[in-house]
């Protein structure tokens, strides 16, 4: 058993580890062939192209340098907090930044393992946490809290963006990016499509670990990018994140 606090394999644990979540979500990353050699997370979100997932990256590689310019352009020296950061590359691209302090934390042991040998840095840490046990831990400590593609694994927004408001400093902002939200009436009808790939990958149980996030849950939040809408737009403008990057205070 790991004690709190303890560090190993450089990963600082805060939590117990909990295994019901993570061998489902390993066993689907394997087969969706997300598990990258160690070369190739340093790389992220460059990929080669025989990738799988390498039209993805190269759509996420334009919102993370969205995002990394948005901090660049903060004058004071600044601690994020990544949640689900997973093999680490994007909150290694924010440590990148010389006035930044990141905190990147997940449940996600091996990928968390993999993200603490690859990305060595002054400025960077990878913490095992479960954030609704660990609250103490993180209050009052962040200026800017991420949730990249990870908002998908937690059932209540609405507890959870209260837990993660009170691990901001004051004028702290919150930003989820690379992540889908749904209208009501296509909440149903995603919810089908998430269980029959899971089901297509036999994995079904990750489906009762995946939430579809209604668009309203998200209406006070500052929208900082939008997907493109018309066809004309998608059809003359080049390729872009089919997803909403908003702020929250
Ligand atoms: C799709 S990955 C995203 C990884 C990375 N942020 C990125 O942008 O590529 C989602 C991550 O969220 C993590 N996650 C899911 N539930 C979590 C929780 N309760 N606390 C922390 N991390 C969680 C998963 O383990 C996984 O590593």
């Amino acid at each position: 058993m790991k004690q709190p606090n303890e560090i190993i394999n450089d990963v600082l644990y805060f939590s117990e580890k909990k295994d019901n979540f993570s061998s489902n979500y390993l066993s689907v990353r394997v087969k969706e062939e997300r598990i990258l050699t160690d070369k190739e997370v340093e790389l992220l979100p460059t990929t080669l192209k025989n990738n799988k997932n390498y039209t993805e990256w190269r759509l996420r590689k334009k919102s993370s340098k969205r995002f990394i310019n948005y901090l660049a352009n903060k004058k004071s020296s600044i601690c994020v907090l990544d949640i689900g950061c997973g093999n680490g590359w994007f909150s290694n691209k924010i440590a990148l930044l010389e006035h930044t302090i990141v905190d990147g934390i997940d449940v996600n042991q091996e990928e968390l393992e993999q993200a603490a040998r690859v990305f060595k840095k002054e400025n960077l840490r990878f913490i095992y946490a479960d954030l609704f046990e660990s609250t103490s831990a993180f209050e009052n400590k962040y200026d800017i809290v991420t949730l990249n593609a990870s908002v998908q694994y937690f059932e209540d927004i609405e507890q959870l963006i209260l837990v993660l408001k009170s691990f901001l400093k004051p004028q702290g902002e919150i930003h989820i990016l690379d992540s889908p939200f749904y209208e009501n009436s296509k909440i149903e009808a995603a919810k089908q499509r998430t269980k029959e790939y899971y089901k297509s990958l036999s994995a079904p149980e990750m489906s009762s670990f995946y939430y579809h996030h209604s668009k309203d849950t998200f209406k006070d939040a500052t929208v900082l990018y939008s997907p493109k809408k018309s066809i004309l737009e998608r059809l003359f403008t080049p390729k872009d994140i089919p997803f909403y990057w908003i702020k929250i205070n």
